[in-house]
């Protein structure tokens, strides 16, 4: 940690007042989010600072709807997808830590349902629009009337990709320089591009190999590949924001595609060696790369998960439909809840 570094607790100390106001309802909603250039390695752990900028696409109606209510009784009640979850499950710990975080000494027992419309079949992570939504939810239930910069800052200290997942469209995540995460945060590029569409292909085998954080913290501590990758991703993430503005679909494709590969050689260089990436993922590129030496504009990006995901205009819709039948289109400009 750097000199200024401060503990999550001190964070949300700074931003919430002493004592929290009588708990109202809330609903909310965050879409999930895909990154075109990734955020990558930690500078802190513990409030999840990056080494790099990064900027994703966010994906309209595919997000998580969080509601809140004070509990009936004296505990935590939580719902997921209309199913309640014991207070023991993993998933519920770490959600119930960070409204911990916010809820600091005070004990004020709260109703939780969480309902996720990313399709469980898609395979997607749902900690970005998770953490994105209660971070929204706690804002909304105790009144705290804070800006989308800062619900940014506590998202992140849920999951990292969270702090993108605060808006709909292009967001560029700013790694920032303090200590303390004070200027890192995301923002809306604020562009919108109707055309633009993205693909998400499943690959089902077995549960995930690792979580992305252990992949992330395995693969900066081993991989004598990962030095490079900091400036490297900066840079992407710089040439992303500035073809997006200029709507140069191929420049954007490309750097992102490249971006990726590049993060999953990082981890391929790891010792001992990690690859969320399975053989089916393989073929999806491959095909990928053949059917774009004849033609077709689009290109993929991948995620700590074997899935991969397109990006194309929405000219190139069904040809994509066409080579990949499985393919979940999203229009993210068009469809946003
Ligand atoms: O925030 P996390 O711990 O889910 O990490 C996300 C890491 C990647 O998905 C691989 C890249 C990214 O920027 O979303």
């Amino acid at each position: 940690m750097t000199e200024n570094a401060k503990t999550a607790g001190q964070i949300f100390d700074r931003y919430l007042p002493a004592r929290l106001p009588s708990p109202r309802t809330a609903s909310v909603y965050a879409p999930s989010n895909i990154a075109l250039s990734k955020y990558w390695g930690k500078r802190d752990a513990e409030l999840n600072l990056p080494l790099n900028s990064s900027l994703s696409i966010s994906l309209g109606t595919w997000g998580t709807r969080t509601y809140i209510a004070p509990a009936q009784g004296t505990i935590d009640e939580v719902f997921f997808n209309g199913a309640v979850l014991g207070l023991d499950d993993p998933v519920v710990r770490r959600m119930l830590a960070f409204v911990d975080l916010f809820r600091r000494a005070q004990i004020i027992p709260l109703r939780i349902e969480t309902t996720n419309s990313i399709p469980t079949a898609a395979g997607l992570a749902s900690s970005a629009s998770g953490f994105a939504a209660l971070a929204l939810a706690m804002n909304e239930t105790f009144a705290l009337d804070l800006p989308k910069s800062t619900l940014s800052q506590l998202a992140r200290i849920g999951s990292g990709s969270a702090a993108r997942s605060l808006w709909h469209g292009f967001v560029r995540w700013d790694r920032g320089d303090d200590g303390d995460g004070g200027d890192c945060y995301g923002h809306s590029l604020d562009v919108d591009w109707p055309d633009f569409r993205i693909a998400i292909i499943s690959i089902h085998i077995g549960p995930k190999s690792s979580s992305s954080r252990d992949g992330m913290n395995h693969t900066v501590a081993t991989s004598p590949l990962f030095d490079p990758w900091p400036a490297a991703a900066e840079a992407d993430c710089a040439a992303i924001e500035h073809a997006i503005a200029e709507k140069d679909f191929v420049a954007v494709g490309e750097r992102a595609e490249a971006n990726a590969l590049a993060m999953h050689a990082t981890m391929m260089a790891a010792r001992p060696s990690l690859s969320y990436l399975l053989p089916e993922s393989w073929m999806v590129l491959q095909a990928l790369w053949k059917a774009r030496a004849e033609g077709l504009n689009c290109y993929a990006t991948m995620d700590a998960g074997p899935n991969v995901k397109l990006i194309f205009l929405e000219s190139q819709e069904d040809d994509v439909s066409r080579l990949f039948p499985q393919a979940n289109v999203i229009a993210p400009f068009v469809d946003q809840a």
